[in-house]
């Protein structure tokens, strides 16, 4: 069986709907950069292993990295999953893990990188918005895209609506995403998404908007 390892850094709620998602594999562990990360006692109360490694504890980004790739590599996982971890990876991290490192990002890539992506969203006045599943290269939020789910932006949305919205999407695709590389159905060839019996265009899938409720 596949095994994989999600890193957090806070509420985890992304890392619950792919540890609830029943899929096919196993999570070898989660950890976190941060310890008051809310995920933690969430993970292991569900049984799973979890793991500090405090950022604050290294004096460069590359000496943390090295802890937590060694870290990440004692589980020996397939697949490495971040699930709102709110650090910049380095360089030979992402290199170390590329076409094994999956993320979540709350826009539509590549519009809105970086955080508050629906902050952004709103004062950009785009009206549709979303989230992406992308393979991680050492180019931040620039890594190919494998999927998108888009929501509709409201007249009153403030940006707590607005990310509640994506959230439900965010839950709803990462899973998904998840287990097609579980299957090995996934990979990431010459620089892009490829993804076997679906229909990919450009390699990239896409996810119709959900249907706003009360229509
Ligand atoms: C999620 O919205 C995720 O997409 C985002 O952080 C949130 C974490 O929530 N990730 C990023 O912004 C990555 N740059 P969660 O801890 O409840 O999953």
């Amino acid at each position: 069986m596949k095994r994989y390892v999600i890193l957090i850094s806070g509420r985890g709620s992304n890392m619950g709907s792919l540890l609830d998602a029943g899929l096919p594999g196993a999570c070898a562990a989660v950890i976190s950069n941060r310890p008051d990360a809310a995920g933690l006692a969430s993970a292991a109360g569900r049984g799973i292993a979890t793991a500090v490694i405090d950022h604050r504890g290294f004096a460069s980004r590359a000496e943390f990295d090295i802890a937590l790739a060694a870290g990440i590599e004692r589980h020996a996982p397939d697949l490495v999953l971040l699930a709102g971890f709110m650090r910049i990876l380095t360089d030979d991290f992402v290199r170390r893990f590329e076409g094994r490192l999956l993320n979540i990002h709350p826009s539509l890539l590549p519009l809105f990188p970086g955080i508050k992506t629906h902050a952004q969203a709103l004062a950009a006045g785009v009206r549709i918005h979303g989230c992406s599943v992308h393979f991680v290269t050492p180019a931040l939020d620039g890594g190919p895209i494998i999927a998108q789910a888009a929501v509709p932006v409201q007249a009153d949305d403030d940006e707590a609506s607005l990310g509640r919205r994506v959230l439900v999407e965010e839950h709803l695709l990462y899973p998904r995403v998840a287990r097609w590389f579980l299957e090995g159905r996934l990979r990431l060839v010459d620089g892009r998404a490829q993804l076997e019996g679906e229909t990919a265009v450009g390699g990239a899938l896409h996810v119709p908007l959900t249907e706003p409720k009360g229509n």
